[in-house]
């Protein structure tokens, strides 16, 4: 099965975006290591980053049918978007709401998400671990044979 793992506006960044926040792991090594469990969990893995709403709508539309299930980063669009929302819900895959940070314990306005209601399963504050929660999770669903 192939997991699509999609991350939103400025996670490109990471590693030296806010790093007292955010930590120093760059997305790329993030990626990389959610390559490499999927490998381990029998799971393939493709991996979406962009800074643009719309394209991260196009990267949800162009898995479905391809997907067993995503990650999702949206970053700030978790807490605006009906789009990507209406997205994920189009494709009818399961999906885990990831957010290196504990959103709760920032703003307010982190404390709203337009997914996390129509999600699987919702894991913050666990930083770059949070992926490969998120990935075992999702091999537990759509490839159960292997634990
Ligand atoms: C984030 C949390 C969001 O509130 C923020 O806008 C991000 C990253 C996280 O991974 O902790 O860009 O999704």
């Amino acid at each position: 099965p192939l997991v699509g793992v999609l991350n939103g506006p400025n996670l490109n960044l990471l590693g030296t975006r806010q790093p007292e926040i955010y930590g120093r792991a760059t997305l790329a090594d993030i990626e990389s290591r959610c390559r490499e469990l999927g490998a381990e969990l029998g799971l393939g893995v493709e991996c979406v980053q962009s800074n643009h709403e719309g394209e991260l709508v196009d990267a949800i539309q162009e898995w479905r049918g391809r997907a067993a299930g995503f990650v999702v980063n949206a970053a700030a669009y978790t807490h605006t978007s009906v789009a990507l929302r209406d997205a994920l819900l189009a494709t009818g895959l399961p999906f885990v709401e990831v957010h290196l940070t504990n959103v709760h314990a920032r703003e307010d306005f982190r404390h709203r998400s337009y997914l996390a209601d129509i999600a699987t399963a919702v894991i913050a504050g666990c930083g770059p671990h949070g992926y490969e929660f998120a990935l075992r999770h999702l091999a537990s669903k759509v490839a159960p044979t292997i634990t």
